[in-house]
């Protein structure tokens, strides 16, 4: 069989991730498909997370899968020594699929490599997050009707961030202006900058967040600063409360314009905005499990049309 890992979000062209989206929209309509009755999928969670492991294991749960794996490493026997490669193949003996996060950059593409079934990535250090990104285009494909031509201005910690790295090659298909909005502690990093540039996106960094600056914004993408990616908390220390959006700054923003998140939340968004139609971040999180509903089918090879016809 090949491998149909997803591990990375440029593996995705633009018809696969438009593919992919018609996917979740089936699942959104009717998630309960018993389509993956006799499979098993394993959830191995070397860092911790709540929105991922559980849209993955309602997905699995809702197509009729078993779910086995882990929270929490230390109580496994990689505290004996054992290797990832090593878990990777032993779980790959008792699983149909691994979704993995791991706290590694570059771990998720290591397990795909000798992994006999396929690996997805759930966040790999602070290199990428892929089926995180899916939700989010798809939140943003249904807020806006469209991925073509908008406005998105991402906000926070867009040096550790890897949702918003990952958003940002996704996006190259759609001729997207970002707006990078962030401390110099937490720019961009010059990598993705130049992926911008070679890939002819548009984009302008910003020091300041103010109602001006996010005046024009289609989509404002809100980041935590991630305290966990620190090797110095004083530097965490100095940045942690950099930007914080209140309800008051959204008055000067289009009416369709939504705020999107991929939570956990610590302070950048105040709760005052929770009650604003603008505010997309929980139902972002929901769109989640259709996401990964999709993701799950795909890399077992279930195609669009079986999907449709089993409900
Ligand atoms: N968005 C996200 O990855 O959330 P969790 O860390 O809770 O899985």
């Amino acid at each position: 069989m090949t491998n149909r890992s997803l591990v990375a979000i440029e593996e995705y062209s633009k018809e696969k991730i438009l593919y992919m989206l018609e996917m979740a929209k089936e699942f959104e309509k009717c998630p309960n498909r018993k389509i993956l009755d006799s499979k098993i999928v394993a959830t191995l969670f070397f860092e911790p997370s709540t929105r991922t492991r559980l849209s993955f294991e309602t997905a699995a749960n809702r197509l009729g899968a078993k779910v086995i794996g882990f929270t929490d490493p230390k109580v496994t026997s990689s505290t004996k020594g054992e290797t990832l490669k090593d878990t990777i193949m032993m779980v790959s003996n008792y699983a149909d699929v691994i979704v993995m996060r791991h706290y590694l950059e570059g771990a998720a593409r290591y397990a795909s490599e000798i992994a006999p079934v396929p690996i997805v990535n759930a966040g790999d250090g602070a290199n990428q997050h892929p089926s995180q990104t899916m939700l989010d285009l798809y939140s943003i494909y249904k807020t806006q009707g469209t991925l073509e031509n908008l406005n998105i201005y991402m906000v926070g910690d867009l040096k550790y961030g890897r949702t918003v790295h990952s958003l940002l090659m996704a996006m190259r298909h759609f001729n997207p202006t970002f707006h990078f909005v962030a401390p110099d502690e937490l720019k961009m990093p010059d990598e993705y900058k130049l992926y911008c540039r070679k890939n002819g996106i548009r984009y302008v960094e910003h020091r300041d967040f103010n109602e001006d600056v996010i005046a024009d914004a289609d989509i404002i993408y809100m980041t935590r600063v991630q305290r966990e990616r620190f090797t110095d908390l004083m530097e965490y220390e100095k940045v942690k409360n950099v930007y914080i959006l209140h309800e008051q700054m959204l008055h000067k923003t289009k009416e369709t314009m939504k705020i999107l998140h991929p939570l956990p939340r610590v302070n950048e968004i105040a709760y005052d905005v929770d009650s604003s139609p603008k505010a997309y971040y929980f139902q972002q999180a929901k769109n989640g499990l259709y996401a990964r509903q999709a993701i799950i089918c795909d890399v077992l090879g279930i195609t669009l049309d079986e999907v449709r016809n089993n409900k």
